[in-house]
């Protein structure tokens, strides 16, 4: 069974909450009861986990035992969750033989919590533990996942889901976690090492799979109450390919939240979701839901199957309408930052800028491994796309001149865009990654109020390694 609800989804032995009582044992914690008498309620402001990254086996199918590399030995991580406005901590050990991070997808985090080596945080070495310890201000659907040479330590299973929760909300049976995810696997079942790293991979549409999942198994049942509404939190943890699902069975399938904000309900035409995107679904009627498909590649497969349960059939009257993270700002004075990505297969990208010097594409991509570049340069940590002041109002106007869909995500904030992700007719919506097309020119509008150095980057990993991706940067 691979059923991942809160209900269902439980972690570890070692792996517990820590109430708020037991961190009110804390000098530190009686010192804020005393300031701030009136944020304490009575349910718990403070959760922790560990997590450890380490090499396990695992089973998609429940025979062969596949070797990744995962979180608490399971696949997907083990499910974070949090109540909005809670400090959520998270003591985390690598048992890798690598270094590696931890990034919080979507969360408007602190910056030196982001979990980004060498620009936020030293890698964690094997054998190291970090702290990580943030409040998490926004209820939603987000991730995390390594940031350390994350093509390769993603693709071997080093993700897992992080929900924070709103009070009042649908009980755990109505609100359903769906991980998808695209292994490249043998027939063994072992994973295509020779393919890591691969250039024909990282200058096309990066690394895909052959073996889709769903909560870390092959078609898995799902279960779900007999009747009445159900909200499901999909997720793509692909490194590269972005799917498209349907629900057969059901006739009203509608939008109420995309990368873990919330956003007036809207039927799409399609569940589009690139790389590294969440978008939560609602259901209004569950009682003839069929199969999860996914359609991407023109055919439709099954992937999942929902079965109906008559237990707990309790309806109640659970708010749904949330608002989106912040609302679209101004553009009077906004600041504009423009960004041109070339490169790839197919591109117009005859030279870049790399470490100072301009080369050949074609010298870039066989000395180096980098294929693409924002306005000529070839991107990193080291380069810096814009320099923003805390309250700027910043448009990034980014063209994706290649031959190849893009994934783009900024961290440490949500930006508006104007989507035509789930239908052909323009939708602005809040999100923290964009699926482009190619030749698509998109305005990515966000409120500059976090301040950190911060990255934008491809979420198609390979393409992000071989050069898409830079800094932005808000000082105050
Ligand atoms: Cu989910 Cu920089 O990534
Ligand atoms: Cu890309």
């Amino acid at each position: 069974m691979a059923v991942v609800s809160s209900e269902t989804y439980s972690l570890p032995k070692g792996t517990g909450v820590t109430s708020r009582r037991e961190l009110l044992k804390g000098s530190a914690a009686t010192v804020v009861l005393a300031l701030s008498p009136l944020k304490l309620t009575s349910r718990e402001t403070s959760k922790s986990y560990s997590l450890i990254a380490k090499q396990s086996a695992h089973t998609f199918d429940e025979t062969v035992k596949t070797n990744l590399w995962l979180y608490n030995r399971m696949c997907p991580g083990p499910l974070i969750e949090a109540n909005q406005n809670d400090l959520l901590t998270v003591k985390f050990k690598n048992e890798l033989d690598q270094p590696t991070t931890i990034h919080w997808h979507g969360i408007r985090n602190l910056n030196r919590m982001d979990g980004v080596p060498d620009l936020t945080q030293p890698a964690v070495e094997p054998g190291e533990t970090f702290v990580y310890t943030f409040p998490v201000k926004d209820a939603g659907t987000f991730w995390y996942h390594a940031h350390n040479k994350s093509w390769e330590q993603v693709a071997r299973g080093l993700y897992g889901p992080l929900i924070v929760r709103l009070a009042g909300g649908m009980p755990a049976n109505r609100d359903i976690l769906i991980v998808a995810d695209d292994w490249a696997l043998k027939n063994d079942l072992q994973l295509q090492e020779k393919t890591l790293g691969d250039l024909g991979d990282w200058s096309h549409g990066g690394r895909l799979g052959n073996s889709l999942t769903i909560n870390g198994k092959f078609l898995p049942t799902i279960k779900v109450p007999s009747s009445g509404p159900i909200r499901l939190r999909i997720l793509n943890a692909a490194n590269a390919r972005p799917f498209i699902f349907q629900i057969s069975g059901t006739s009203e399938v509608k939008i109420i939240a995309t990368d873990g904000s919330p956003c007036p309900q809207f039927v799409p035409e399609k569940i589009a979701l690139g790389p590294a995107q969440r978008v939560d679904v609602l259901i209004n009627d569950c009682s003839t839901i069929g199969d999860l498909l996914e359609t991407s590649t023109g055919q439709a497969y099954v992937t999942a199957k929902f079965r109906r349960e008559s237990d707990r059939n309790d309806i109640g009257n659970w708010d749904l309408s949330g608002k989106p993270f912040y609302e679209f700002p101004k553009l009077k004075e906004a600041k504009v930052v423009a960004i041109h990505m070339q490169g790839g297969a197919m591109g117009n990208l005859g030279s870049a800028e790399f470490e100072g010097a301009v080369r050949p594409l074609r010298d870039l991509a066989m000395k180096e491994s980098k294929l693409w570049a924002f306005n000529g340069k070839i991107g990193g940590y080291s380069l810096n796309l814009a320099d923003c002041s805390i309250g700027d109002t910043v448009i990034l106007r980014v063209w994706n001149d290649t031959a190849w869909p893009h994934s783009m995500h900024l961290h440490g904030h949500h930006f508006w865009v104007k989507s035509t992700e789930f239908s052909s007719t323009e939708r602005t919506i809040l999100r923290d990654t964009y699926l482009m097309q190619p030749g698509e020119r998109a305005d990515l509008v966000f409120n500059a109020d976090n301040p950190g150095l911060w990255l934008f980057h491809c979420h198609m990993l390979e393409h992000h390694a071989a050069g898409m991706g830079g800094v932005i940067s808000v000082q105050t």
